[in-house]
């Protein structure tokens, strides 16, 4: 990665923009990368403007890497005044454009970004979840139910 990106990744992880639960969103979008085993959510807000249904407000969490949580500070910024066509025609390297072009190794974090943008919006990316106030947090999602209770028996030898 070159000196500026890496500068401009950095000041995003120190200040990351729109991170956390939004507990009122109008959508959640969840989506994970099978291959580095990162996850990220995004909740969306949408309000009126000018008869036009826009996004409010954008926020994520995220298990990922510094690009994907720089990536994801970045895109939510962006998102805000977007239709929701506006919002979907957007590709990872366009919600990453504010940090500047990202190395070949690191598309994929931007595309989880999209992933959970177009999940939240009805993308065909992920199921989204049934509703916001039953939907499970990032930390439940990414942890596997834990095993069913086995009785052991211990045995001792004579
Ligand atoms: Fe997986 Fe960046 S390494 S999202």
């Amino acid at each position: 990665m070159n000196n500026e990106l890496e500068k401009r990744i950095e000041a995003a992880v120190k200040n990351p923009q729109n991170l956390g639960e939004m507990e009122n969103a109008d959508a959640i979008g969840t989506v994970g990368n099978p291959d580095c085993g990162d996850m990220l959510r995004m909740w969306v807000k949408f309000k009126e403007e000018d008869g036009r249904k826009v996004i409010d407000r954008a926020t994520f969490q995220t298990f990922g890497c510094q690009t994907a949580i720089a990536v994801a500070s970045v895109a939510t910024e962006m998102l805000a005044g977007k239709t929701v066509a506006e919002a979907m025609s957007m590709s990872g390297e366009e919600l990453a454009a504010p940090l500047g072009a990202l190395p070949p190794v690191k598309i994929h974090c931007a595309q989880l970004v999209e992933g959970a943008l177009r999940s939240a919006l009805g993308g065909e990316v992920a199921p989204r979840p049934p509703a916001a106030a039953t939907a499970p947090t990032l930390l439940e999602s990414f942890t596997p139910p834990s095993a069913p209770q086995t009785k052991l028996k211990i045995v001792l030898d004579p």
